[in-house]
């Protein structure tokens, strides 16, 4: 499964990172008011950096993984002060750090073959062994309910020098997403054509409390990042990992 390749990284940077912009407030917010005002922040799926060069800016160290090198390329132009990782981050060692974030659906994803509630349980369970006593896992999810009617979804979306046709389905018995990404980017005088199709894991916010409870966090679920609201059958994340930030 091709993972934001060269053109699809491009659009995402110059389309679709509103997201992380207007989830960056509120992501501050909850840092700070864990305690968390410096040291490492591991960034999970940091796409083109947009978070991780709001949080270098601010102070923080960070370590960004993403599985497609595309996006790692875009990300160590966007913050020159942090470090990145390319690889899937179910499997890529995670250093000793005080906050581990997800933003924008990347835990849901079936890009790396292992993929799945199980591996992300494991995933949850390592997150919380590289905190520190204290420290915070935040992420944001996109649960069952996208597609309703067994109709796919088609969509058109455009920026300056890009245009994506966009086919969204649900499989609601097996809880899968399946997004078949058809773009055009201008290189030139002419338009690019490439297609992806990405698949993802459906969860609902309850049953990944439970499985954050499991790897030992405390762990809540909320309808956005401060003033930011998710869109429906969305649902972030914030859990706790017990001790005192030093
Ligand atoms: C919707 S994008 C969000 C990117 C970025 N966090 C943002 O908000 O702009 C999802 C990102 O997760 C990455 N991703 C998905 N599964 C991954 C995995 N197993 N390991 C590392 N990155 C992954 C994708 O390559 C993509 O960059």
């Amino acid at each position: 499964m091709k993972a934001y390749a060269q053109d699809l990284a491009y659009i995402h940077d110059t389309g679709f990172t509103g997201f992380a912009r207007k989830a960056a407030p509120g992501l501050l917010r909850i840092l700070r008011q864990s305690g968390i005002r410096g040291g490492l922040v591991v960034d999970a799926g940091c796409g083109s950096g947009v978070w991780a060069r709001d949080l270098s800016e601010r102070g923080y160290g960070v370590l960004g993984i993403d599985i497609s090198d595309s996006m790692i390329w875009l990300a160590r132009r966007q913050a020159p002060d942090a470090k990145f990782r390319t690889g899937s981050f179910l499997e890529i060692q995670l250093p000793p750090c005080d906050a581990v974030t997800a933003i924008g659906e990347c835990v849901n994803y079936a890009f790396d073959r292992k993929s799945g509630k199980r591996a992300l349980a494991r995933f949850f369970r390592r997150v919380h062994h590289a905190l520190r006593p204290g420290g915070i896992f935040i992420f944001d999810i996109v649960e069952p309910g996208q597609v309703l009617g067994s109709t796919p979804q088609r969509r058109f979306l455009e920026g300056p020098d890009w245009a994506i046709l966009l086919e969204v389905r649900e499989d609601r018995k097996r809880k899968i997403l399946t997004r078949r990404i058809v773009s055009f980017r201008q290189v030139g005088k002419l338009f690019r054509r490439s297609e992806e199709m990405h698949r993802l894991h459906l969860y609902s916010g309850s049953e990944l409390l439970v499985e954050l409870d499991r790897a030992g966090f405390q762990a809540q679920s909320f309808n956005g990042y401060g003033r930011f609201r998710l869109a429906p059958a969305h649902a972030a994340i914030v859990a706790r990992k017990a001790g005192q930030i030093s």
